[in-house]
């Protein structure tokens, strides 16, 4: 058992089940047990392997693409370059390093990070020194004309899930076990108040249907729609997820690269759920903003010139590197694997058209 383990054991039995969401943001986010807080959780030694940390060519591309789109944006300066939840630093730092291409872009631009973990934000400084301003939510990120990226930052906030019963719909909670040693999933016994986030057309959902919400990813896409359309730019979110929500419930747990039961040992292991870009998509409509996409990874890297880039990296690789340069990069546009299991989704100021990578 974990300290973490602990303390939600002894929550549960002074007032009551958790709900999933709740569960999630202790799991990964308590100040000193949650799994960001303790850990660089990325690589062959940690628990996952992301984009950025398989090819360099992923964080180039995006970079050429804030260029771009800061281009169509008519040039401001200055302008923030924001990352949510941006791991070791390497897509930031290879984004950088594309788009110097576009000097002035360089010069004009002002890096913002949105980071939680210390952990973390100790390798971000190593890999991109002490420029950047910190932040630990969106909020504290000052206002003006903004490129934002996220890639796997959704996957990681809490969702609310719900599961249609003969009563009504009821909400998944996290709870003890008989004998009070383990945790286990069970249902509210009354409707909860996050329940007024499921959508209105599933009240007559057949028994059995489950159903996934995040408010928090929900409210986000909101406020990066609301800047990007009050103060010009886009946002780029890349995650592992849904072009349509559907039913079902997808919470899934890592740890060491192989799959691990999610209330098992809290703290200690990933947890994710399929982001539903269309859900996003519509929150950030309501608020505004013109989205593009979702297209799957695969589609938005080709479209971006993956294929070249990899082209002029082989030119300069040694023997021993090239095997390399050439699997990461196929890696990360593999059909049935990340090309297209992740899909981009960008949300615009309706006067951006024509955005690299989203086109027919
Ligand atoms: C799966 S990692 C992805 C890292 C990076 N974007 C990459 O592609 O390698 C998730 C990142 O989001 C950060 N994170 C998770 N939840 C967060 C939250 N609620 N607020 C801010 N950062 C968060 C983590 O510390 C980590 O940097």
């Amino acid at each position: 058992m974990t300290a973490l383990f602990d303390l939600i054991a002894a929550r549960i039995r002074r007032r009551g089940p958790l709900s999933v969401a709740e569960y999630m943001e202790l799991a990964l986010g308590h100040p000193k047990y949650g799994y960001y807080r303790t850990r660089d959780p990325l690589g062959r030694a940690g628990d996952f392997i992301t984009a950025p940390e398989i090819s360099q060519i992923f964080g180039e591309l995006l970079g050429l693409w804030c260029a771009d789109t800061w281009q169509r944006m008519g040039e401001p300066d200055p302008v923030l370059l924001v990352e949510l939840g941006p791991g070791r630093g390497t897509l930031m730092k290879d984004a950088l390093r594309a788009a110097a291409i576009r000097p002035a872009f360089r010069q004009a631009l002002h890096v913002h990070l949105v980071e939680t973990s210390p952990v973390l934000r100790a390798a971000q400084r190593k890999a991109l020194g002490d420029a950047p301003c910190w932040h630990d939510s969106l909020k504290t990120v000052p206002r003006g004309p903004m490129l934002v990226l996220a890639n796997e930052f959704f996957d990681a906030l809490p969702v609310h899930q719900f599961v249609r019963t003969e009563r009504g719909w009821r909400e998944r909670v996290v709870t003890l076990d008989a004998a009070g040693e383990r945790l286990a999933f069970g249902l509210a016994e009354r409707p909860t108040k996050a329940q007024r986030h499921l959508p209105a057309r599933l009240a007559d959902a057949p028994v059995g249907t489950e159903w996934e919400v995040s408010p928090i990813a929900l409210d986000l896409a909101a406020a990066l729609a609301h800047r990007v359309v009050e103060d010009g730019g886009a946002a780029l979110v890349i995650d592992y997820g849904h072009v349509l929500g559907g039913p079902g419930e997808t919470l899934q747990a890592v740890r060491g690269h192989q799959r691990h039961e999610p209330l098992v040992e809290p703290g200690t292991a990933d947890l994710t759920t399929h982001v539903d870009f269309a859900a996003l998509a519509e929150a950030a409509e309501a608020a505004g903003a013109a989205c593009h996409g979702p297209v799957t990874q695969r589609a938005f890297l080709l479209a971006l010139g993956l294929d070249l880039r990899l082209a002029t990296l082989m030119k300069t690789a040694s023997p021993a590197q090239a095997p390399l340069v050439e699997s990461g990069a196929r890696r990360l546009i593999e059909p049935g694997g990340m090309g297209t299991l992740f899909k981009v989704l960008a949300l615009a100021d309706p006067k951006l058209s024509d955005l690299a990578g989203f086109l027919p």
